[in-house]
C-alpha cells in the first residue's frame, strides 16, 4: 500500500518549537534479515532506556509493515499498533523489546526502504525510510550501535553488505547463505543501509593520514566494472582532501559505494556503505559528458564528506537538515575548486543558484534554510536547505577567514562528535572559536527570501572621495511580512575609469538597512565592482552604466566580477528588448569579441562568460513573464552575436577541435568552448552549420562532443536533426544513462513542436514512470524549457499534471518535485495563471494523493 492519505483531512503540519527529547533511547540494535524480493522478515531486537522521569509507553514508527508478533524480554507482550505507531507500554526503566515484521521489496515503487531495483534490494532511510523496514523510533536524535544479519539465496544475491565492518559470513544451507556486520559508531536510523546483489566490485586502499589501512569497494553490476575508475579516483582524492583541509580522518576499515539505477536522488551517505544513483558513479569517455565527471567528483565528495558532517555529528531534528546539507555542499564546492578552476567551478554553483533557488525564495514554497514547519520532511531536501545553506557558510568562512573558519569547524567536530546537533550548535562554535559576534548572522538561518541590494556609487574628483550607498530590503515571504536587515558580505573594488588602476578591494559587511561607505584618494571616476566572486547570494541593483559593465567585463581582475559584468550587460540589454521589442546589441557584441580576443583567458572561462543568461533567468527579472517575447529577444541576440562574430566562433571553432580525447582541464575546456562555438553558428544560420554538427555528432570520440551536438541539431529543423537522433538512439537503446540524454534533448528543444514531442515521447517503450531518472530526464527537463512548457493552449500543464498524478501512485516524493513549476503561476499573464491554477486545483482535489504532492500543490495555490 502506498503512503496515501487515509482520509481528505489535512495532513498535520510538524513543528520546529514542538521539539522534545526521545521518551525512550535505543542504545543498541540488532537486525536480523531473511531476504527475498517478494518477502523479507525482519527481526528487530531493541535495547531500549527510559529517557526522564515519564511514564509514556515505548512508541515505534512503522509504515506499511506486516506485524508478526512483539516480545518485551523474551515473552510475548501486550501492544497496540495504529497510525503507524506500535505502543508498548513497558514496566521498568530498560527492557529488551523484539518485533518480528514481514515486508515486500519487489512492490515498493516508492524507493523508500527496502526495494529492489534490477534484481538488487538495496535501502534508502532518509529521511523517514528506516520505519518501512522494522518497528523504530525513526527520529534522527536516537543514536544506536548496529549488529546486522543477513541470509539470502546464495546464487541471486552472492554479496551482502551492510553498515560498518564485516565480522563473519557462511553457509546457511538449502542454497542460502550469511553475513554479519557491526558498525560501532552509534548512528540514527537514518542512516541504516543493506545491499544485496550480484555485485562485483573495484577495489582499491587508502592509507589515512594516522596509518590506517581502509579497504574501498566500488559495487556495480558486472559489464559496468570499467566504468568505476573516475569514481574511485574521486573517493581517494576526497579522503586526502577532507584530511588536509578539514584535519578529517575515515574511521572505519571499510568503505563501500553500492551504484543502482533507480534512486530518488543523487546518492546517500550511509555509515560506511554509500548507496548511489548510478549516473553519479559510472562514466567512460563514450557514455559519460564532462559535466557528468564533475558532478561524480563532487557527489562521491559530498557524501564522502557527510561522514563527519552528518554521520559523526548528525542532526537532531529534520528542521536542522542544512546542518549537514549546507555545511556539506559547501565542503564538496570547496573540493571541486580545488580541483580544478576555482572561477568557473564559482560560476557554475552560482549559475544553479540562481536557477533553483533565487526562484524558490521568490515563489509560494519559500522557505527558511530552516523551516519552521514542515508536512512531509521530503518536501524540504531543497536548494534553499542545499544551496543557499551552503551560500551560508560560505559567508561565514568569508567573515571568519580560512584560519578561524578552521578553527570554528574544528571545535564544531570536537564537541559534537557522537552527537545530533542544532545549527545553531555550528554557528555557536564558529563564534566561540573565532571571537566573531554572530548574533545578527542567525537570521539568514531564520529569514527566507533574497535580498536584494542596492548600490550608488557617487564621486567628488574635489576631495579625491568615493561614496558607496548601500541599502538592503529582504521581500517578504509566506508567513514572513517583517524582516530584519542581515549582515551581507560584499567584496568590493573600485578601478579608475581611466587608467584602470585599482583603488580599493575590500570586504564591506553591510549590517543596517542603509549604510555609507567612504572610499579616500580617487582621482578619477571610479567603476564599481560588487558581490566579488558572488560573497553573498544576493541581488545586486547598481544601476551601472553599459560602459562600466563593458569595462568590467574587459579588466576586472576578478574573473567571476568579470563574468558577472558580461551577463548583467546581456541582461540589461535583454530585458530591454523585451520591454521595447528592439534593442541596441552593439555593447554586448562588442564585449564579447573582447572575451573571445582575450588570449589570456583560458577556454573554460571564455565558454562561460560569452554565454546568453538562460530564458528562465531572464523572466525572474520581470514582473509578468513573456515567454515567448523573452525567447524571440534571446534568438535574435544570439544570431546577431552569431553573424557578426561569424569569423571569431569559427576561428573558435577550429583551435578547439582535438584529435583525440583527453581528460586534462585545457581539453575540457576547449570542448566547452567548441559546442558554445558551434551553438554561435547554427544560431548566426550558417549555411554549413548544421553539416558541421552532424560531423561533429559523427566524428566524436567522447560524450561531450556527441551531446553537444546532438544539442545543437535537437533545436534545428534540418535534416541532420533525425538522422542524429536515430544513430544516438541505436547506439544506445540499452544504456539507461545515456538514454535519459537522448529524452532530455529533445524535452529541451526550442523548437515550435517540442510540447508534442514530448507527449509522445512520454508514450515511447522506452519511458517509464518507475524510474526517477527518466522521470526527470524527460519531465523535468520539459518543465525547465519556459517556451515550451509555458505554450499558450495549456497543453504543457495539462501534461505535466497528469504525470505528477500519475506516479504520485508509484512513488510520492518523485511526483512532489514535479510540483514546483506549476506553483509560478502568479508571475504570468491572467490567461497562462488561470490554467496553471486549474492544473494545481485538479491535483489538489484528488482522491488518495500522496501527503508529499498534496503540501506542494496546496501551498502553490496559496
Ligand atoms: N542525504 C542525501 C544527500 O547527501 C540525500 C537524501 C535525500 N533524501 C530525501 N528524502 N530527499 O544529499
Ligand atoms: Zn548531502
Amino acid at each position: 500500500m502506498l503512503d496515501a492519505m487515509k482520509t481528505t483531512a489535512t495532513p498535520a503540519a510538524v513543528l520546529r518549537e514542538a521539539y522534545r527529547e526521545p521518551d525512550w533511547l535505543v542504545p543498541e540494535i540488532a537486525l536480523e534479515f531473511a531476504l527475498g524480493p517478494d518477502r523479507t522478515v525482519v527481526r528487530a531486537t531493541l535495547r531500549v532506556e527510559r529517557n526522564g522521569g515519564h511514564r509514556e509507553p515505548l512508541r515505534l514508527d512503522g509504515e506499511d509493515l506486516a506485524l508478526v508478533g512483539v516480545r518485551v524480554d523474551g515473552r510475548p507482550a501486550e501492544h497496540r499498533y495504529a497510525d503507524g505507531v506500535l505502543s508498548i507500554p513497558l514496566g521498568g526503566d530498560t527492557a529488551e523489546v523484539e518485533t518480528v515484521v514481514e515486508i515486500s521489496p519487489n512492490s515498493n515503487s516508492q524507493l523508500m526502504g527496502l526495494y529492489e531495483s534490477g534484481g538488487i534490494l538495496c535501502t534508502q532511510c532518509e529521511a523517514e525510510g528506516f520505519r518501512r523496514i522494522t518497528f523504530f523510533p525513526d527520529r534522527p536524535d536516537v543514536l544506536s550501535s548496529y549488529k546486522v544479519r543477513m541470509t539470502a539465496d546464495k546464487a541471486r544475491y552472492p554479496v551482502l553488505l551492510a553498515n560498518g565492518d564485516p565480522v563473519a559470513a557462511g553457509d546457511a544451507g538449502e542454497g542460502r547463505h550469511w553475513a554479519e556486520w557491526h558498525d560501532p559508531f552509534p548512528k540514527p536510523c537514518y542512516l541504516f543501509a543493506l545491499v544485496a546483489g550480484d555485485l562485483v566490485a573495484n577495489r582499491d586502499q587508502f592509507v589515512t593520514a594516522g596509518g590506517k589501512t581502509v579497504e574501498l569497494g566500488i559495487w556495480v553490476r558486472e559489464g559496468d566494472l570499467a566504468k568505476t575508475e573516475h569514481a574511485m579516483a574521486s573517493l581517494k582524492a576526497a579522503m586526502a582532501w577532507d584530511e588536509r583541509v578539514y584535519g578529517r580522518e575515515y574511521d572505519l576499515g571499510v568503505f563501500n559505494i553500492v551504484a543502482v539505477s533507480d534512486f530518488n536522488f543523487g546518492a546517500m551517505e550511509n555509515k560506511g556503505l554509500n548507496i548511489f544513483n548510478s549516473r553519479y558513479i559510472l562514466a567512460d569517455p563514450d557514455t559519460a559528458t564532462d559535466a557528468d565527471y564533475d558532478a561524480i567528483a563532487g557527489v562521491v565528495a559530498h557524501e564522502y564528506f557527510h561522514n563527519w558532517s552528518g554521520n559523526r555529528v548528525t542532526c537532531r531534528d529534520w528542521f536542522q537538515l542544512s546542518l549537514k546539507e549546507g555545511f556539506t555542499v559547501f565542503r564538496d564546492q570547496q573540493f571541486s575548486a580545488d580541483q580544478g578552476s576555482p572561477a568557473v567551478k564559482r560560476i557554475e554553483d552560482v549559475r544553479v543558484l540562481r536557477a533553483a533557488q533565487f526562484p524558490e525564495d521568490a515563489g509560494p514554497l519559500a522557505h527558511p534554510v530552516r523551516p519552521e514547519s514542515y508536512i512531509e520532511i521530503s518536501n524540504f531536501y531543497t536548494a534553499t536547505v542545499y544551496n543557499k545553506g551552503a551560500e551560508l557558510i560560505r559567508m561565514i568562512h568569508t567573515i571568519l577567514g580560512p584560519d578561524k573558519f578552521r578553527a570554528g569547524s574544528d571545535l564544531y567536530f570536537e564537541r559534537h562528535d557522537g552527537e545530533a546537533a542544532t545549527c545553531e550548535d555550528f554557528v555557536a562554535a564558529m563564534e566561540d572559536a573565532s571571537g566573531c559576534d554572530l548574533s545578527q548572522f542567525r537570521l539568514w538561518y531564520s529569514q527566507a527570501g533574497t535580498p536584494r541590494v542596492r548600490a550608488d556609487l557617487t564621486h567628488h574628483a574635489g576631495d579625491g572621495r568615493a561614496h558607496l550607498e548601500l541599502a538592503q530590503e529582504l521581500p517578504s515571504t509566506p508567513g514572513q511580512d517583517q524582516k530584519k536587515p542581515m549582515p551581507i558580505p560584499l567584496k568590493v573594488a573600485l578601478f579608475g575609469e581611466l587608467t584602470g588602476e585599482k583603488y580599493a578591494d575590500r570586504l564591506v559587511v553591510l549590517e543596517e538597512t542603509a549604510q555609507e561607505i567612504v572610499f579616500e584618494g580617487i582621482g578619477e571616476r571610479p567603476i564599481l565592482s560588487i558581490n566579488r566572486d558572488f560573497s553573498a547570494p544576493v541581488v545586486i541593483e547598481s544601476g551601472r552604466s553599459a560602459d562600466d559593465l563593458a569595462f568590467l567585463s574587459a579588466q576586472d581582475d576578478n574573473p567571476f566580477a568579470r563574468y558577472e559584468a558580461m551577463q548583467q550587460l546581456m541582461l540589461d540589454t535583454l530585458v530591454a528588448a523585451v520591454a521595447g521589442g528592439k534593442a541596441d546589441h552593439a555593447a554586448v557584441i562588442e564585449a564579447v569579441r573582447r572575451t573571445l580576443e582575450d588570449e589570456r583567458l583560458d577556454a573554460a572561462f571564455v565558454a562561460e562568460a560569452v554565454l546568453l543568461p538562460t530564458e528562465a533567468f531572464i523572466g525572474d527579472q520581470m514582473l509578468v513573464v513573456d515567454p515567448e517575447a523573452i525567447h524571440a529577444a534571446r534568438e535574435a541576440l544570439r544570431t546577431d552575436l552569431g553573424q557578426e562574430l561569424e569569423p571569431l566562433w569559427r576561428s573558435a571553432y577550429a583551435s578547439t577541435a582535438a584529435n583525440r580525447f583527453e581528460t586534462s582541464p585545457s581539453a575540457k575546456g576547449a570542448r566547452r568552448l567548441r559546442t558554445v562555438a558551434l551553438g554561435y553558428l547554427m544560431a548566426a544560420g550558417a549555411e554549413d552549420a548544421a553539416a558541421l554538427a552532424l560531423a561533429q555528432f559523427e566524428g566524436a570520440d567522447n560524450m561531450t562532443d556527441r551531446q553537444g551536438a546532438l544539442g545543437m541539431l535537437s533545436n534545428s529543423d534540418a535534416a541532420e536533426r533525425d538522422r542524429a537522433l536515430d544513430a544516438f538512439y541505436a547506439r544506445y537503446r540499452s544504456n539507461a544513462l545515456v538514454l535519459d540524454k537522448w529524452f532530455s534533448v529533445q524535452a529541451l528543444s526550442t523548437r515550435d513542436d517540442t510540447a508534442e514531442a514530448v507527449e509522445r515521447l512520454a508514450k515511447h517503450p522506452d519511458f517509464t514512470l518507475a524510474n526517477p531518472n527518466r522521470m526527470r530526464a524527460l519531465v523535468g527537463a520539459f518543465a525547465a524549457n519556459q517556451r515550451a512548457f509555458h505554450q499558450t493552449d495549456g497543453r504543457g500543464y495539462r501534461f505535466l499534471a497528469e504525470m505528477i498524478l500519475a506516479v504520485d501512485k508509484l512513488n510520492p516524493q518523485t511526483a512532489a518535485r514535479l510540483v514546483p513549476p506549476l506553483g509560478r503561476w502568479r508571475r504570468f499573464d491572467e490567461a497562462r495563471a488561470a490554467l496553471m491554477q486549474a492544473e494545481l486545483r485538479r491535483v489538489v482535489e484528488t482522491k488518495g494523493l500522496s501527503k508529499d504532492v498534496f503540501e506542494q500543490a496546496s501551498k502553490s495555490l496559496g
